[in-house]
Parts: structure tokens; sequence; C-alpha cells
């Protein structure tokens, strides 16, 4: 079977580095790709964005399963036009990804089943939004979270920890910083705990957990900076106990489960579920409709099943015959960015040490690279995920940062602390 994968950064390529060991692959392709990607697959000159060209595409080249990467085209109606086209896609259609795409629809769609989350309320205006603030701060609050209601590429949310900044943030979402998204503004409890990601595969019919993991947001070491994309992660996330697990099951993935079958929501993909493990039990911090960016990365180094049968099984609504096979084994996976992300950075420094990084037996999926003269270069924030495996945690950290430590470009940088809070809570318990 003929395969594309809708994408260009580290989890594109992760998912291409796994799909394409599947016995049932024949050629896989992926549109636009990059210069890592172009060592696994055919990379098409096609954007996420141009709809009509992906849709031609799949049907000129007999594509048997169109895996999509980033929520964008999702929340365009992606899915949507391959299946008006008889085309079979992993990947929800455009009403549901708005549990993405609007965090206002999310919110509404958790509070109508139950599932925990922060207490919230909605604002289209500016006064009464910032008054909200001076309430809850007058009241006590010790912090106070601001979003922006639709897709704001990671950027529109803000942890405030005074009354001014959350005031100064509102007022640049109403003046339009964040274009539409900024139009509605969701204000929401500050929760305390620990993150962690959940990806869970659905049909409609079924939903199946993926192993749990843990992304570090923060730009730098010990969770200092402003919020990224994310700069590592590892699996299995501790906090995830196997007690928390299974409230997580409970509370949160079946009631989404009955959720999208009342609503009448076509997903049949992957519900990406950030959760604050507090004090009371795990609760949602917000949905995705597509694989966590660097979470799939670990996640995918532990998976030794067949991931293309699980993927079209979930496409053409058979999950429950699937079979997830793991490794015990943990994995960790440290981006390597270029020197000024998430603000402006400098591109086409030549990246050295990757055929050295790839012979310690670390992966490196590349995440924002591309080719100059011949040379892989950085092209993008985050550039690579360099990931390994380990009988121990310890041991997957030690193993991806001997591979981190042969790679090399102009004002490179890591954070050297991935998986650190694994290691503490191990020599706690
Ligand atoms: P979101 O895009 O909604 O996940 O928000 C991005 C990040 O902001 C999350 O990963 C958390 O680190 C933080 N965050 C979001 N909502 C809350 C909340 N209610 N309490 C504390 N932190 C939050
Ligand atoms: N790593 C967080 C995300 O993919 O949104």
């Amino acid at each position: 079977m003929n395969v594309l994968v809708v994408g260009s950064g580290g989890r594109e390529h992760a998912l291409v580095w796994k799909l394409k060991d599947s016995p049932q692959t024949d050629r896989i392709y992926c549109a636009p790709g990059n210069a890592g990607i172009a060592a696994d697959a055919e990379c098409v000159d096609i954007r996420v964005d141009e709809l009509d060209r992906l849709v031609e595409f799949a049907r000129t080249h007999e594509i048997g399963l169109t895996v999509v990467g980033p929520e964008a085209p999702l929340c365009a109606g992606l899915a949507d036009r391959f299946r008006a086209a008889g085309l079979t896609i992993f990947g929800p259609n455009a009403e549901a990804a708005q549990l993405e795409g609007s965090k206002d629809y999310a919110k509404q769609f958790m509070c109508r089943y139950g599932i925990p989350t922060a207490a919230s309320a909605t604002f289209s205006a500016f006064e009464p939004a910032a008054e909200y603030v001076r309430e809850n701060f007058s009241a006590g609050a010790r912090g106070i979270v601001i979003k922006a209601d639709g897709l704001a590429a990671g950027k529109g949310v803000l942890v405030a920890e005074d009354a001014d900044s959350a005031i100064t943030f509102l007022s640049e979402c109403f003046s339009g910083a964040f274009g539409d998204s900024g139009r509605k503004v969701l204000i929401e409890e500050c929760l305390y705990g620990e993150e962690a990601s959940i990806l869970a595969l659905t049909d409609g019919e079924t939903i199946v957990p993926l192993v749990s993991s843990q992304d570090h947001k923060r730009a730098y070491d010990h969770d200092a900076g402003p919020n990224t994309g994310g700069m590592g992660a590892y699996s299995p996330a501790p906090v995830v106990t196997p007690e928390i697990m299974a409230r997580i099951d409970r509370e949160v993935l079946q009631p989404f489960l009955r959720g999208i079958q009342a609503e009448n929501l076509l997903f049949r993909g992957v519900i990406f579920v950030g959760i604050m493990v507090t004090e009371q039990g795990p609760k949602v911090l917000e949905f995705n409709v597509r694989f966590g960016d660097p979470e799939i990365q670990p996640v995918l180094r532990r998976f030794d099943g067949d991931l293309l049968d699980v993927m079209l099984k979930t496409a053409q609504g058979r999950l429950r015959e699937a079979e997830l096979v793991w490794s015990d084994d943990p994995a960790v996976s440290v981006v390597i960015a270029s020197g000024g992300y998430p603000g402006a950075y400098d591109k086409g420094f030549p990246i050295h040490g990757l055929e050295e990084a790839a012979a310690t037996g670390a992966v490196v999926f590349h995440a924002g690279t591309a080719f100059k003269d011949g040379t892989i270069v950085n092209s993008g924030g985050r550039v690579l995920g360099v990931s390994a495996r380990g009988k121990t945690i310890r041991e997957a950290i030690a193993n991806a940062y001997r591979a981190v430590d042969v790679i090399h470009f102009q004002d490179c940088f890591c954070r050297r602390d991935i998986g650190a809070k694994a290691l503490a809570r191990e020599s706690r318990d």
C-alpha cells in the first residue's frame, strides 16, 4: 500500500520512520517533508494548506492511507475532502477538529460530558474580562490563565501571576495580536500540579490510549523562559501512575468517546489530551486533534507493532481489531533548536555530526531542516529531535545526550534537563 504523511516536522519524521517499516508499506510519501524525511520517504512539493492538491496527489498516486500531522489542515477540512473523494485518511473532520481549533468549543464539550477541567469564563470584550481578572486576584487567586480562543500557534496562552500582566495580555488579545483568535478569550482558574500528555487513538467506536509521555514546554532548563512548541519529551511519564491512568480512562477518555458519539462527530484519528495531575486528580488543560510533538517521538520509539496496520484500522473504523505492542524500555527525545527560538532566529547554518549521532544508536528526527548546496542546514525554530531508548529512564537520557553532544550548528541550543522530573520522582519513590 502507498502511504502519504502530511506535514514537515519532527512528528511527521517519526511517523514516516515507523510507517516505512510496516510490511504492508510499498511507497511512502511526505508532503512537504524536510531534509531528514527525504532519507526515509519521497518528499512531495505540496504545502499542508493546498487541500485540493493533496486530494489530487492521493488520487493519482493510489494512496491507501493518508496520515495528517498538523492541526491546521484538519481544522480547514482536509479530512472531509478526502472522505468525500472516497479516500482513507487518519484525522478527524473539521467539525470535530474544533476541539482543538476553538478552546471555547472544547471547554463547552468538556462541561457537557463532565470531563474534569479548570473552571472558566468566556469574554468577547476587554472591559468585562479585565474586571473579572481584577476580581479574581482581589479574591486571593495566586494566578489566572488567559487563552485566546482560536489557533494561535501555541502563543495564545498566558499563565499570569498578577493582574497587570494578565490585563496587558488581554489588551493584546482584543487589539488583534492573534488575529481572529483574540476576539474571544477564555479566562481560566490556574491549576497546579505536574503535566502529562495522553495520546489516544479513536475511531468513534473504541478509544485506545498510547503509552504516557511528558513534554518540556519552556525554552530553558528548570522550566524557565518562554513557552515553546516543546523542547523534549520522554515516555513513560511516572506521574501517570496506573491509578492515575485508570482515572484518566474513566473520567476523561470514556466520557470523550460518549461525547463524540452523542454529537455525531466524525473522529477517526488521535486525540491528544494535555493533563494536569492535580491534588484532586487529573484535569484536562486542552485537547488537540493530532499527535503531540515532540511527545510522539519517544512514544513511537517504544512502539514495536505494525503502525500502518493500527492507523489503517483506526481510519477504517476497525480500531477494535488493532494490536498495539509496546516496549517496556523508556525513551527520551531532546530537541535541538535554533539560537533565539521561540523568538527570531537565523537559518541556513550547516548542521554537523548527524552521522556520528546516528552511529551512537540514537535516531535523529528532523523538524526544521533543509538542503542548501547539498548540505543539511537549520530552517526552523525546532531543528532536530534526538531520540534514544534505554533499559531505564536514566540510561535513555544518557543515550540521548551522548548523541546530542556530537551534533552542532551555529547558535544551536537544547535543554540539558529533559527527563529530570522522572529521575527526581524515581529517587523520591
Ligand atoms: P494550552 O494550549 O491550553 O494547553 O495551554 C498551554 C500551556 O499553558 C499548558 O501546557 C500549561 O502549561 C499551561 N496551562 C494551560 N491552562 C492552564 C491552567 N488552567 N492552569 C495552569 N496552567 C495552564
Ligand atoms: N508538544 C505539545 C504539542 O504538540 O502541542
